[in-house]
């Protein structure tokens, strides 16, 4: 088993990655205030994985109430949210509930945010079992449900008592979804870690056959690098925001499209790739780094391309970004291969990223 710790001054908490850790119930137990929990997850995720870790904590003495949630980011809303609470106040369940994400960032979000508001702040504890999850989301404490008019607009920041990534759990990850896992793993190379992103250039090959030690290191790298960001900036007043790299065009093709049609990860791949293009717009990375990330995207099963909402569509869209400051949209640039920054891109570059990188 790896350990990564989240040195959050208010409220460290460790990362166990490994085979198997979801049966770590003794460091649950540990953990809980009072021997009572929920466990938050959804229709597809209970057959495969709530049976076991229900029958494992109430063997351990733990009262549990699953609370299971239909699935998909279109039900990342403020009505799915209002379930939980249902399921908790007509269990009576108390300030000392702990609550359990077993789930992607979907369920990791959304019980985040329960966590942090159901009276008034609950324990909770992560247990991702997505790729996605295990990199990005279930580390660092972001909570949130989407508006109709904008992604993870209504949220918390609020961490995490322990995460557990179990990486069993990825066995029966779709190979969409893992793909889309990848984006965000992707990311943390082009971020700041070119040594990583050289890593995954040769062996990108292992981690799309989820060869188990190839994915191990990769996860535990990934979860090494959101700490130290977190833990430096954990409300976002600086460097976190690098952590969204692609995103502020990805978010703008997910609700340009329609919660759900296109995946999280799909969506930051192809807003990295906008991102590149700006990039090389602007001078800052060669043609043939450009077509390094391309080529990595694309062996990571991503879309490169993003789709042609029109230019005006996509100004608008990112006109609501939480990074937009006094008016103005920021995005994280790539001042070279393997290391961003946060800035301003002037309209006429946008819109030639737009035209370069979209079908
Ligand atoms: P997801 O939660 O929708 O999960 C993807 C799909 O895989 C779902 O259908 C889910 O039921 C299924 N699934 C989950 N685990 C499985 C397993 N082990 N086997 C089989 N199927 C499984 O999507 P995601 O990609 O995990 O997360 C995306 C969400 O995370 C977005 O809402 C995004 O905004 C959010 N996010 C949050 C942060 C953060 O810092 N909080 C960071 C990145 C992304
Ligand atoms: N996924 C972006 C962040 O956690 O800040």
């Amino acid at each position: 088993m790896r350990i990564v710790n989240v040195d959050i001054a208010h409220s460290p908490y460790d990362i166990l990655i490994g085979k198997g850790v979801l049966a770590s119930v003794q460091t649950i137990k540990a953990l809980l205030p009072l021997p009572q929990v929920a466990i938050i997850t959804n229709t597809t995720i209970a057959p495969l994985y709530l049976a076991g870790l229900q029958h494992a904590l109430e063997a351990q003495g733990i009262g549990v109430l699953p609370i299971v949630l239909p699935d998909g980011e279109q039900y990342k809303t403020w009505e799915t949210l209002n379930l939980i609470f249902d399921a908790l106040l007509t269990a009576r369940c108390e300030r000392k509930t702990t609550l359990i994400a077993l789930g992607g960032g979907v369920i990791g979000d959304m019980t985040g945010f329960a966590a942090a508001v159901y009276q008034r702040g609950v324990p909770f504890i992560q247990i991702p079992t997505t790729l996605l999850a295990q990199v990005d989301s279930s580390v660092g404490g972001k909570t949130a449900v989407n508006h109709p008019l904008g992604k993870n607009m209504i949220g918390a920041f609020y961490q995490p008592k322990l995460v557990l990534a179990d990486l069993s759990t990825l066995d029966t990850l779709p190979s969409r979804e893992f793909s889309a896992g990848l984006a965000e793993v992707i990311k943390y190379g082009l971020i700041d870690d070119l040594e990583f992103f050289e890593w995954l250039e040769v062996n990108i090959d292992r981690l799309m056959a989820r060869d188990d030690d190839a994915l191990a290191y990769a996860v535990e790298r990934c979860c090494e690098n959101k700490a130290r960001i977190v833990a430096a900036d954990e409300k976002e007043n600086g460097q976190r925001a690098l952590l969204n790299l692609g995103h502020t065009f990805g978010h703008a093709i997910e609700a340009g499209m329609g919660y759900g049609v296109w995946l999280h990860g799909e969506a930051v791949a192809a807003g990295m790739m906008l991102a590149a293009h700006a990039a090389r717009l602007q001078s800052t990375i060669t043609e043939v780094e450009l077509g390094r990330i391309k080529a990595l995207l694309q062996a990571a099963g991503l879309p490169v391309k993003a789709p042609d909402l029109g230019a005006e569509r996509y100004l608008s869209l990112m006109a609501q970004d939480k990074k937009v400051d006094a008016g103005k949209i920021k995005f994280i640039l790539l001042e070279k291969l393997g290391q961003s920054c946060i800035g301003e891109l002037p309209e006429d570059i946008v819109r030639a990223a737009l035209a370069a990188g979209c079908n």
